[in-house]
């Protein structure tokens, strides 16, 4: 029969990878326990509504790149594009603010978006994020922010740079769209037929189209910069300080106005110029008037994402080198019918004392045991034959600097092997 592919723009992490993909997954959950970030996990669908008002129906995600279906039961549901929406439908929904404020939610999840795939774009993604909610404080944003830059310098990143913005309130908002409404009126046929649709519902997204020509329009285009109220000019002024206090340096760029309608206030995205034409690692900001859009209370709230494959591309890029993990401490080589039960009684023993330890499943010879112990990288083996079984020895060989040593098989614990193995 033919062989089937996996769909287009979605890739198998099979397991040469996925050991680089857990350990930087564990260092993402680590830095988040330090900084008291606890877990969320939302379902991967939702109802379409959640997404069409939480990121906003005129944006490029809602009208052209959502995984939209029918169910049998004929509700319309989509696959999360982003993990913002359903989390704030989930705070509002399981009513986490009664609990301690400020919440603090992470999350490492996949997402999906009908897009042109290409190098460091896919239609099935993983994404880091985190959700803060409860805070309107500056010392928030800059604290949202240090995170993924620290994680950059955790793992020896270089060469990322912030760019950062503020797109204001609600009041600033409204003068500015007048500002691009009489701006883009002039070159209206030039644009695309969405930017023509969006440039009386939603003129900011025309700054946000990936269409050349309408780039090439919006390039003189006014900045928001220049229209933001008093109170949004000082969180903004206030941001860049705190950002400056720890030592983290950043780039205002007025052009980020980012893909998703529930932003105010603060935008920020994470740019590498190493991994090609995607080179957006991390994108946030803050959404104040979320939960309200979800049928809760006012909170403020403020996240980021972090594309994982990106951020998997920007490392092997860099050539970042993370401590490996050893796949397998002992691999035990029996021969013959009496060897494999003592093979198995003692992997057993081992096992439960938490060492890593595999025995051959296929009754090969030796070398060819051997052979496959290399390929996985097993720190030690050990034959085990009729003259060792009578004896009740082993002899355990270092794979790494070639040492040999024998040993009453009793005496082979979790313990002497760690010892044997550094
Ligand atoms: P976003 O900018 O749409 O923001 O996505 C965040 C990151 O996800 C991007 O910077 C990029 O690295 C990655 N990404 C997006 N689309 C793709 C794709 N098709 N293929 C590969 N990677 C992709 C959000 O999703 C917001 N929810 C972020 C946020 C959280 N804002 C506040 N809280």
């Amino acid at each position: 029969m033919a062989q089937i592919s996996a769909p287009k723009g979605t890739q198998d992490i099979l397991p040469r990878d996925s050991g680089r993909w857990l350990q930087v997954e564990n260092i993402i959950r680590e830095l988040c326990a330090q900084y008291g970030f606890r877990e969320i996990r939302t379902p991967v669908f939702e109802h379409t509504e959640v997404f069409v008002r939480g990121v906003g129906e005129t944006t490029d995600v809602v009208t052209k790149e959502m995984y939209t279906f029918e169910d049998k039961g004929g509700r319309s549901v989509t696959l999360r594009p982003e993990g913002t929406a359903g989390i704030v439908r989930a705070f509002v929904e399981n009513g986490l603010f009664n609990e301690a404020l400020p919440t603090k939610l992470y999350y490492l999840i996949q997402c999906f978006r009908y897009e042109k795939p290409q190098k460091g774009r896919l239609r099935e993604f993983h994404q880091f994020g985190v959700e803060l909610f409860g805070a309107p404080d500056p010392i928030t944003d800059a604290t949202v922010i240090s995170l993924p830059y620290r994680l950059f310098q955790k793992v020896g990143l270089r060469g990322i740079s912030l760019e950062l913005n503020s797109i204001g309130c609600k009041e600033c908002r409204g003068k500015y769209r007048e500002a691009l409404i009489s701006y883009f009126e002039k070159d209206q046929e030039k644009l695309c037929p969405t930017c023509r649709e969006r440039l009386e519902k939603n003129p900011m997204r025309i700054l946000d189209c990936k269409s050349e020509i309408c780039r090439e329009v919006a390039k003189d285009a006014p900045l928001i910069t220049d229209y933001l109220c008093g109170d949004c000019e000082a969180h903004f002024t206030a941001v860049k300080d705190y950002l400056t206090t720890m030592g983290i340096e950043y780039k205002v760029n007025p052009r980020i106005v980012r893909g998703l309608d529930y932003y105010n206030r603060t935008v920020f995205e994470f740019v590498s110029d190493q991994i090609g034409a995607q080179g957006t690692v991390c994108g946030g900001g803050r959404y104040d008037g979320m939960t309200e859009q979800f049928g809760g209370a006012p909170q403020p709230g403020i996240g980021f994402a972090m594309g994982m494959e990106r951020f998997m591309l920007v490392l092997e890029q860099a050539g970042v080198e993370l401590p490996a993990e050893r796949s397998c401490d002992l691999f035990l080589i029996p021969l013959g019918d009496n060897a494999c039960k003592e093979a198995v009684k003692l992997t057993a023993r081992l096992l439960d004392e938490g060492a890593k330890v595999q025995y051959d499943l296929l009754r090969r010879s030796v070398k060819a045991q051997m052979k496959y112990a290399d390929k996985i990288g097993a720190a030690c083996t050990a034959v085990l034959g009729d003259s060792e079984l009578e004896e009740g020895t082993v002899t355990v060989k270092n794979m790494l600097n070639g040492n040999q040593e024998k040993i009453a098989l009793s005496a082979l614990n979790s313990k002497w092997l760690e010892e044997f193995i550094k």
